[in-house]
């Protein structure tokens, strides 16, 4: 009986582990697709005259970027060890293998942020916005980020 219980609660106990490692998995993807809510639902379909161009919006898009991407090294502090259910990018082991390099990757996109902040005023200025930021997101992504399917 003891046994029995001992077993169970091991068992409860991995469950509770794989489950809160998911949600580790779960955030990190969370606050990477508001970023590109921000960059590319917004920012890039401007640009492009998908939707109409919109100060506020602009504004808006880049002043959740910048938070956003504050909480990159804290929210990636844990391996999850595991990916997002059936996501298509998962992150590479090197992240926590050289985590300050990973870290490193996160300065150079506040910059860009930084110096575009509150100077877009039109869909020229975003487009130059838009590469800037994105060329710095991509440097991370090329060493941090794979592509599962
Ligand atoms: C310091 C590294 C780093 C920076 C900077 C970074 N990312 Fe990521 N990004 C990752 C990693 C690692 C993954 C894969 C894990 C994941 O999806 O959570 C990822 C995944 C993504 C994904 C795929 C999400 C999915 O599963 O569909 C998108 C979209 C994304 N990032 C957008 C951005 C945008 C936009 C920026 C710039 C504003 C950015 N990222 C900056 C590391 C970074």
């Amino acid at each position: 009986m003891k046994r029995t219980m001992i077993v169970a609660s091991t068992l409860l106990l991995g469950a509770g582990a794989v489950m809160a490692q998911q949600e580790i998995a779960v955030q990190q993807d969370k606050l990477m697709r508001s970023q590109a809510k921000s960059l590319y639902t917004v920012i890039q379909k401007m640009t492009k005259g998908d939707i109409p161009y919109n100060q506020k919006q602009v504004d808006e898009a880049i002043a959740n970027l910048e938070a956003d991407v504050a909480k990159i090294a804290k929210t990636f502090e844990v391996n999850p060890k595991q990916d997002v259910v059936d996501a298509t990018y998962g992150s590479s082991p090197k992240v926590w293998q050289q985590k300050a390099d990973f870290d490193s990757k996160i300065p150079p996109v506040q910059k860009a942020i930084a110096e575009v902040k509150g100077k877009i005023k039109d869909v020229a200025s975003l487009k130059a916005a838009y590469t800037s930021i994105n060329d710095r997101c991509s440097d991370c992504h090329e060493t941090y980020r794979l592509k599962l399917k």
